[in-house]
């Protein structure tokens, strides 16, 4: 999207669609030198349209049933989870209940879950825990894949400027990491393998238990980032032979600001976080009680609700798939077509085929009612287009020209039609066939 900004708080923050002219001009919108501006402050424009979430991938509005689970821990059950009296102890219980249930679901033990304040604080615990104690071994090499999240790719970059090197493996046309990289990339100084399980980006899945095998075998610690397939598929620390693992409550229905990792017993990590003795001296600072009970309720309502939810997921990216391709022929699919999280769909316009600029394509679908996104960043002011993308062999402009679609608990056919509708309106307007 572009990046606006305005310091005049009584300037109308509005917006520029570039060569679009709309017949007749939304409620809190105006017209001027052949532009459409729009007033994105004007409660009326909103609040008349239907709104269709397709960003579940972003983010995912909090399960009520978790709600209701958390909201005593916020009133009158608010002890602090340190303290030896009642109110302590209650919240004791209801954090270490919650540990429990995270564990059993993730097949851990409970000692081997800590809570953390989100999922790029667990990635950044894996690495840069590890990293602290790899040096005193003699080793100083981590393994990763070009198709990691910032949370890794970030941290990697960090430790890369303090002494560690890092080798970024390739990804496949869809978007995988290819085992034997793995084996090829090792050596003996390597001391730690990431690569996540699901991409965020394009929902393709990894095959961590075939990694897994590999870094044991070379006596390596090996972590993966399950924040996007924790809760949409199945997540078995044993059967996917992780030593760590990241979680994030937020990607599931459960509240903003909680994560948490999973650490092998046995597996030596320095901490980040220097204070009190909380999470056994893992993680310093008082826990965030309410939170922790809603992240363990969130999880098990994924589950509970997981066979059938991946089902319903599936059927919706199937028929949403073969609508588009019915309507675009020159539409890439981007991601592995079965190894692949059920309600992620994220497409390219074929820059050979067709000239469009997606930021104004995310910018009409939102205007029509439809969140979505790019998968590009927006740094310093510019669009860049996703490394994940350029990784998998797309041109610039294809990257550039990308949607991704991701669908959840509210997703219905009817939002699957109304998508459609609005990109064939807007990809008419703005699209030029080569
Ligand atoms: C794969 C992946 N890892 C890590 C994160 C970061 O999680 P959090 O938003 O909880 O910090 C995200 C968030 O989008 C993600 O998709």
């Amino acid at each position: 999207m572009r990046c606006i900004a305005s310091g005049d708080p009584a300037a109308a923050i509005s917006s520029k669609i570039g060569g679009i002219i709309a017949s007749k001009a939304p409620p809190g919108s105006f017209r001027g030198g052949g532009f459409l501006f729009v007033d994105v402050r004007e409660p009326s424009y909103i609040s008349r349209m239907r709104k269709i979430y397709m960003d579940h991938t972003a983010t995912t509005p909090l399960d009520p049933e978790v709600f209701e689970a958390m909201q005593p821990y916020f009133l009158e059950k608010f002890g602090n989870a340190s303290s030896v009296h009642s109110f302590g102890r209650e919240a004791r219980v209801a954090l270490d209940s919650s540990r429990d249930a995270l564990a059993a679901l993730l097949g851990a033990q409970s000692g081997e879950i800590s809570f953390v304040s989100s999922g790029t604080e667990a990635d950044n615990f894996a690495l840069k825990g590890v990293a602290a104690l790899m040096l005193e071994e003699g080793k100083n090499h981590i393994v990763t894949s070009r198709g990691e999240h910032h949370a890794i790719l970030e941290p990697c970059a960090y430790l890369s400027r303090t002494g560690f090197t890092a080798t970024h493996l390739p990804v496949d046309g869809s978007g995988r990491v290819h085992v034997g990289d793995v084996r090829q990339a090792m050596n003996p100084r390597t001391g730690i393998v990431s690569v996540m399980h699901a991409n965020n980006e394009v929902g393709s899945i990894n095959p961590i238990a075939e990694i897994a095998r590999v870094a044991r075998e070379n006596k390596t610690v090996f972590h993966s980032d399950a924040v996007q397939s924790f809760g949409k598929i199945p997540v078995n620390v044993t059967e996917l032979g992780v030593d760590l693992l990241s979680l994030s409550a937020h990607k599931i229905y459960g509240p903003k600001g909680i994560g948490a990792i999973y650490i092998r017993r046995g597996v030596e990590i320095e901490r980040l976080m220097h204070g009190g003795g909380q999470e056994r001296g893992r993680r310093a600072g008082t826990e965030n009680v309410a939170l922790a009970v809603g992240f363990a309720k969130a999880a098990s309502l994924m589950q509970k609700r997981m066979r059938a939810e991946h089902r319903r997921l599936t059927g919706l990216k199937t028929r949403f798939r073969s609508m588009l391709e019915e309507r675009f022929p020159f539409l890439l699919f981007n991601g592995h077509p079965t190894e692949s999280l059920p309600h992620i769909l994220n497409v390219s316009f074929d820059s050979a085929k067709i000239e469009i600029d997606g930021e104004a394509l995310l910018f009409n679908l939102d205007l029509a009612g439809i969140a979505a996104t790019s998968g590009s960043a927006c740094s310093s002011g510019s669009i860049e287009p996703s490394h994940v993308l350029i990784a998998m062999g797309r041109d610039i402009e294809t990257a550039k020209a990308t949607i991704r679609f991701s669908m959840g608990a509210s997703t219905t056919d009817d939002d699957i039609d109304q998508s459609v509708s609005a990109l064939e309106r807007i990809v008419n307007r703005i699209g030029r066939k080569r």
